[in-house]
């Protein structure tokens, strides 16, 4: 039976995916550099028989073709990145490598083995800013990150993939993931400073920007659906609940009411976090509703989740 190759599988969103593969009887490669992502999230996976990590580098083509397609491999899950939008807004040259290269090393490994079919993790990041509810279809496509940038030029070479070698692509464009396993994000980052200190809670911005937040259990599953009934050559989706999303304030009051319920809020002030930061998006998740799938989980639903889940981990 060829295998699934999970990239990224040790980091936050690859090990619940890694988990449910696994859980549907697949046999499944991941791999990592374990650079943000941690072994004890595949703790339940590498008890599994059906299961191997190869730790590696996907910047590394030579690594990849040695160590890892000299297996057979029947689909690629390509979820390695950079993770971090501050550290490439900081350096690009962090973003080019994890996010673009290891794209362009897949998929020209892909193309050597003669692998056909590739599920990629983008992000509503390569939309830019614009002011209406985005759909499959806004456009002009102007992300304000390096990250975002590069997630889109990694689209861009997936869908001339498509026109050359690749059998099928599905490209999933999450908003903001949350819930346990979490190696970053918002929620990580408020437990962390209330870790360092509890007399005041410093927040980015002035607390109102506002986003769609969904819970990794959903997502996964939304991923899992999306792969079995969308067909086309070349699918993309949007998955995200329909709503208007949290702000960020709302998100800091909740971490403190179940994590520290004295420590006051200190904005810093502005309207975005930080450079490359789009402060309000909302999905149309329409086309995926269409499809069939929904989730069941509102924004503010997955938030409560997913503070509980990592108040308590
Ligand atoms: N978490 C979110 O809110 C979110 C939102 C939109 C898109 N995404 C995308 O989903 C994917 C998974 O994100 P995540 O939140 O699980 O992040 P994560 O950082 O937890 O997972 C990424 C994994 O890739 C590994 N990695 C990074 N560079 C590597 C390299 N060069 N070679 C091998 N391994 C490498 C890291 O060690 C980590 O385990 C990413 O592509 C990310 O851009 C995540």
């Amino acid at each position: 039976m060829n295998s699934l190759l999970v990239t990224g599988a040790a980091g936050f969103i690859g090990s619940h995916l890694v988990d449910a593969l696994l859980a549907l009887g697949h046999r499944v490669i991941g791999v990592d550099n374990l650079s943000r992502g941690r072994k004890s999230n595949l703790a339940q996976a590498l008890a599994h028989p059906q299961f191997a990590l190869i730790e590696g580098d996907l910047t590394d083509a030579a690594f990849l073709r040695s160590a890892v397609f000299c297996q057979p491999v029947g689909a690629v899950w390509h979820l390695v990145a950079n993770s971090d939008i501050a550290a490439g807004v900081a350096d690009p040259n962090v973003d080019l490598q994890s996010t673009f290269l290891t794209t362009f090393h897949l998929l020209t490994l892909m193309r050597e083995f003669e692998v056909k079919q590739l599920a990629f993790a983008s992000t509503s990041a390569v939309y830019g800013v614009h002011d209406r509810a985005l759909d499959e279809n806004t456009g002009p496509l102007f992300p304000i990150s390096n990250y975002g940038a590069m997630k889109l030029a990694s689209e861009a070479l997936i869908s001339a993939a498509v026109e050359s070698f690749l059998e099928r692509a599905w490209i999933f464009r999450f908003p903001n993931v949350i819930g346990s396993r979490a190696t970053h994000g918002i929620i990580f980052d408020f437990l962390k400073k209330l870790r360092q200190r509890t007399d005041e809670l410093e927040v980015l911005g002035d607390g109102t920007q506002q986003k769609p937040y969904v819970h990794v259990s959903e997502l996964v599953e939304a991923m899992l659906f999306i792969i079995q009934h969308a067909n086309d050559k070349l699918n993309w989706f949007n998955i995200g609940p329909p709503d208007e999303g949290v702000t960020v304030n709302e998100i800091a009051q909740e971490v403190l009411r179940v994590a520290s319920p004295e420590t006051p809020i200190r904005f810093t002030g502005g309207n975005r976090g930080w450079v490359g930061d789009v402060p309000k998006f909302r999905y149309s998740t329409e086309k995926l509703r269409h499809l069939g799938w929904a989730p069941k989980l509102t924004s503010h639903q997955a938030l409560a989740k997913a503070v509980e889940e990592l108040c308590s981990s």
